[in-house]
């Protein structure tokens, strides 16, 4: 069977990757998270004192940029693969409310968009690969065979978030979170370099009120006419 592209970008806790797992999984394609990417460079900068809430020294982060290495390595245990920096894995650091505070101050910088994005398509070169982020569909792979846009409204999102970090034992309040995932839709659909922005081509699921069954079984269909 001839092997696809799939992009599925779309604002922040939509629950891409969830879906975008599912399917690779399915598949047997590859899952490639290209928002771990820009929270790795970000838990770096913070790691190396570039970023805090009193300072960002954009220009130093941006000279270090060629001491950072990103891999992904499949855990067989959860099913996916999980982001190493450095040869460490830091994905339990990378999901932490205060990266996410951050990453979208240092998503911004061209310099860091621009490496990234050649790691990202360089993992695409084959096809067979489900990748989820913001830029994938119009940036990464505008030639991807099947784009999903994904959206639903903010207090979903900040509310599946926040079940999310309280799961992980994360003390945070629902306020905090619903502003953090306000304060990256912002940002991320305004930047100058690569904004959040659905790709003419790009098919809109808004799974506000649907389960992720229903979202699994939506997009899988839409695969199978492209096989
Ligand atoms: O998907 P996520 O919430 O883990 O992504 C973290 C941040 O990274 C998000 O606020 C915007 C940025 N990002 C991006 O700019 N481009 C991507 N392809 C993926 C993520």
């Amino acid at each position: 069977m001839n092997k696809i592209t799939i992009a599925i970008d779309g604002f922040s806790s939509t629950g891409k990757s969830t879906v975008a797992k599912q399917l690779a999984n399915h598949l047997g394609y590859i899952y490639v998270d290209s928002g771990a990417m820009y929270r790795a460079v970000t838990w770096y900068a913070m790691q190396h004192h570039f970023i805090s809430n009193t300072y960002f020294h954009v220009q130093d982060l941006i000279a270090h940029l060629d001491q950072i290495d990103i891999t992904f390595t499949f855990n067989p245990n959860l099913g996916y693969a999980e982001v190493y920096l450095n040869g460490k894995n830091v994905e339990k650091q990378i999901r932490t409310l205060e990266v996410s505070g951050f990453v979208s101050q240092v998503a911004e910088i061209s310099e860091v968009r621009e490496l990234l994005v050649k790691q990202q398509q360089k993992m695409g070169e084959s096809k067979g690969i489900v990748m989820d982020g913001r830029d994938i569909g119009t940036v990464v792979f505008p030639n991807a065979e099947l784009k999903i846009f994904m959206t639903a409204s903010p207090e979903t999102r900040a509310n599946r978030r926040y079940q999310e970090l309280l799961s992980k034992g994360e003390q945070v309040s629902y306020n905090e979170v619903l502003h953090n995932v306000q304060e990256r839709d912002y940002i991320d659909s305004n930047r100058k370099d690569s904004p959040l922005v659905k790709a003419k081509d790009a098919i809109e699921i808004d799974n506000s009120n649907l389960s992720l069954e229903e979202q699994f079984n939506k997009i899988l269909q839409l695969v199978e006419t492209k096989l």
